[in-house]
């Protein structure tokens, strides 16, 4: 059984055939209107979504299955302390697949290490969100005809920007990648990306504060939003929330094929007047997510059709349980009761381990 916690989790070649069969999906939706007929998924949001839990399950309609789930804590038996393992293990009782979306990084690793069904990392704090990758990457495949050679632009807070983080992970696969990163100096990319994934590939990138000075040399501008949730001080945030307005003056900059995308919801980051740029790409990005959720749970689910994923051996030598812990306040190890701690050796680094769950740096005891 395989699991999507992190991009990584998939192959190049994996990826290509859930955008191919995505792409079939979308030339012909009556063909695969039946292919998940008695199966159900479980969307389990403990954190609040629009796009990713809709369209999980507006996925699983359109394949003849059925869905199930809880879109708050609030409203299940998290709110009497349930933990994610014992949640998950009620839950493989009722569904085939499920989809969790949680505030503290790495919930969706533990659900996987306990769970009977596939687990689709919906999300996990500001770690990672590989669904909306796929989204992302059948959306600039699409209209930019390749996945290769372009420039790409990452614009707004970087730091606390999961789906950043998560198309920076699955791009670092493909040649030619020219990465900017644009963000205010506190919402700069975590560092760890750079040494552990772009530096390795040997990509090209640089950071900028500036978008105007950037503007017209990409190809793709991938705007974000301050995620104000992530923030401890609120003074803060409000500071930094309008660093970036993509209005039609910095358009106006911008290459006549250059395309807009944005993970949304959006605030002010966007003003309205792009959306009717034809370079505004952004909501038919969200059509794509539905399609690719399609693909996703037919894959996972093994139905036939789709690609098969080959079981991979989860490689276990070199985690190490003491002498570490996780200082990270947003890891699920801080507060899910009854979780080993595990830590991995970083690559590349002098003898540095990371948090297996949420892949922060680890302090030595
Ligand atoms: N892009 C995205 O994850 O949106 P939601 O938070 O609405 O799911």
């Amino acid at each position: 059984m395989r699991h999507l916690i992190d991009p990584m989790d998939l192959s190049v070649s994996e990826i290509t055939a859930i955008l191919d069969l995505a792409e079939k999906i979308i030339h012909n939706p009556e063909k695969y209107a039946h292919c998940c007929e008695g199966k159900v998924l479980a969307t389990l949001f403990y954190e609040p979504s629009t796009r990713t839990r809709l369209s999980f399950e507006s996925a699983m309609l359109h394949l003849g299955g059925k869905a199930l789930g809880f879109s708050s804590p609030s409203s299940s038996s998290v709110s009497k302390g349930e933990t994610v393992a014992d949640t998950i293990r009620v839950v493989s009782c009722y569904a085939d697949i499920c989809a969790m979306r949680h505030p503290k990084e790495g919930a969706p690793t533990v659900a996987s290490h306990f769970s009977g069904i596939p687990i689709i990392n919906a999300g996990d704090g500001g770690h990672q969100h590989p669904t909306q990758t796929l989204t992302d990457l059948l959306t600039i495949r699409t209209l930019k005809g390749k996945l290769d050679h372009f420039t790409i632009g990452f614009c707004g807070d970087l730091k606390f920007g999961r789906t950043v983080h998560s198309l920076v992970k699955a791009l670092s696969r493909y040649e030619g990648v020219n990465f900017i990163f644009i963000s205010p100096d506190e919402l700069k990319m975590p560092a760890h990306l750079f040494t552990e994934v772009l530096d390795p590939a040997g990509l090209s990138y640089r950071e900028t504060a500036s978008l105007e000075e950037v503007i017209g040399q990409l190809d793709v501008l991938y705007m974000t939003r301050v995620q104000q949730e992530r923030f401890s001080d609120e003074e803060e945030y409000l500071r930094l929330r309008d660093t970036y307005i993509l209005d039609t003056e910095k358009m106006a900059l911008a290459k006549p094929d250059m395309i807009v995308l944005h993970p949304l919801p959006r605030v002010n980051e966007i003003t309205p007047e792009v959306d009717n740029d034809p370079r505004a790409a952004y909501f038919k990005q969200v059509l794509c997510g539905r399609y690719v959720r399609m693909a996703l749970i037919m894959t996972l689910l093994g139905v036939a059709g789709a690609p098969r994923l080959e079981e991979r051996e989860k490689d276990t030598a070199q985690v190490v349980t003491q002498g570490y812990h996780c200082t990270n306040h947003s890891c699920i190890t801080l507060v899910e009761r009854g979780i080993p701690p595990k830590f991995v050796p970083i690559e590349g680094s002098q003898g540095s381990y990371k948090c297996l769950y949420c892949e922060h740096e680890a302090q030595k005891d």
